[in-house]
């Protein structure tokens, strides 16, 4: 097979994790990173082309022949990005518009759970303010309220009482917090239980289970804290046995792939169950239409197949479970953050250690740029360090190794990542 040359859209630290995977692959002879962050930079070939200007991409891709697209991030794919790629014959790796739905509409996802049986908090739909205080006076107990819209992942309260859950949907129907993505909410009954992301490759039909991971939302040690975008992950969590994901294979995962192919629109991409394991039974929480970010860089690590060869066999109909070969063992990624984030943080930090960190750790950058041949600080999550091991602890002892060779002023990171008290 001729060698592809490939475009990968994004610039987390889930982008460096899918550029150093699918560097590996001996049929991509070279990688473009739109528009990439100072770790990609090193493996691959930064472009300055915004993730959202389509029109952009699809004139570079064009350009350079590119032979697959892998587009990371949900907001261009929730705008059709596939779409696009696809009317202009350019191979794409991802979701539909219609498909991406069941991340970018809440309602839409909720109605489609109900509709297949698939597990799922209770909930309702409101798009008026009068009716939704109504419903949440009869609720029968504690209750989420979500923006049924993309968010950038703040469009979610978990409610400890009504008062809470009632001014919730004030901010968001009445002072409209989050925009047009708040105008329907949900009303979500609460579940409780360790929660468990389940990153599933599909090519519409078939859907093969990437190892599951979990990941740190808190932005502090023992879950205190605001919620994050992930301080850290690991896979697999010791309580999720290989028995339990058959199980969401077959309640969640597999009757959600056939429902969008009977709709007539196949999810094609990979597909990220965000899941509960309540004491009835795993449930969804969310589906993202994306890799999760710090999951990638737990999950490729322990992947062994050829990322890129899989991608293209999602795109063609014909991925099959062997091309998915898993290593043995665990991987763990502590997140350092710059000072104040989840809140404001300063950039334009000079980082160093990167170089020292020994060879069998792996640092994924995030919110990393080079200014005057200096690698500094560009974002709230500044990179993350990966590291295997034969068990979760020697995976979570390495990745802390090394990240006590990497220095920036004001760097903080959780010291739990993987400990089990933090999952619950
Ligand atoms: P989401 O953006 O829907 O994943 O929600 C963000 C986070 O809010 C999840 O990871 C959960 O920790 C929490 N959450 C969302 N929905 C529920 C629910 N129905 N019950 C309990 N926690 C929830
Ligand atoms: N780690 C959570 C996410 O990617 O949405």
């Amino acid at each position: 097979m001729n060698q592809l040359s490939l475009l990968l859209v994004g610039s987390g630290g889930r982008e460096h994790a899918l550029a150093w995977k699918l560097a590996q692959s001996p049929l991509v002879e070279r990688i473009f990173v739109a528009p990439g962050n100072a770790g990609t930079a090193v493996l691959a070939e930064n472009v300055p082309i915004g993730e959202n200007d389509t029109a952009g991409l699809i004139a570079f891709a064009r350009e350079k022949a590119i032979g697959l697209t892998v587009v990371g991030p949900e907001a261009p794919l929730a705008a059709g990005i596939v779409d696009r790629f696809t009317a202009a014959g350019l191979p794409v790796f991802g979701p539909t518009q219609a498909a991406a739905q069941l991340e970018s509409s809440k309602a839409f996802a909720k109605a489609f759970m109900q509709e297949m049986n698939i597990p799922t908090a209770r909930a309702a739909v409101f798009t008026d303010y009068q009716e939704a205080q109504a419903y949440l006076a009869h609720a029968p107990g504690p209750v989420v309220i979500k923006a049924s819209g993309l968010a950038a992942g703040k469009g979610v309260i978990v409610c400890d009482d009504t008062a809470q859950a009632a001014a919730a949907l004030q901010q968001m129907l009445l002072d409209r917090a989050f925009g047009a993505a708040s105008d329907e909410v949900l009303i979500e009954e609460r579940m409780f239980g360790p929660e468990l992301s389940l990153l599933v490759l599909t090519d519409g039909v078939t859907a093969v289970p990437l190892p599951p991971a979990r990941d740190h939302k808190r932005a502090y040690d023992h879950d205190k804290g605001p919620n994050t975008g992930g301080m850290g992950a690991y896979a697999p969590p010791p309580d999720v046995t290989p028995a339990l994901v058959d199980k969401i294979m077959a309640t969640i995962i597999q009757p959600t792939i056939q429902g969008m192919a009977q709709r007539g629109t196949p999810y094609v991409g990979v597909l990220y169950a965000g899941l509960m394991l309540t004491s009835d039974g795993p449930k969804v929480v969310e589906f993202n239409c994306r890799f999760g970010d710090p999951e990638t860089q737990v999950v490729l690590p322990l992947l062994a197949g050829d990322l890129a060869a899989i991608m293209l066999a999602c795109i063609q109909g014909q991925l099959s479970p062997e091309m998915v070969q898993t290593h043995a063992g665990a991987c763990a990624a502590v997140v350092m953050a710059s000072a104040g984030y989840p809140g404001s943080y300063p950039t334009g930090v000079p980082i160093t250690g990167l170089n020292d960190v020994p060879s069998d750790m792996i640092v994924f950058q995030a919110g990393t740029a080079v200014q005057d041949h200096q690698t500094v600080t560009s974002g709230g999550r500044v990179l993350a360090v990966s590291a295997r091991g034969d068990d979760l602890a020697t995976a979570v002892a390495r990745a802390y190794d090394g990240v006590t060779h990497i220095r920036f002023a004001g760097a903080h990171y959780r010291t739990d990542i993987g400990k089990p008290f933090s999952t619950l």
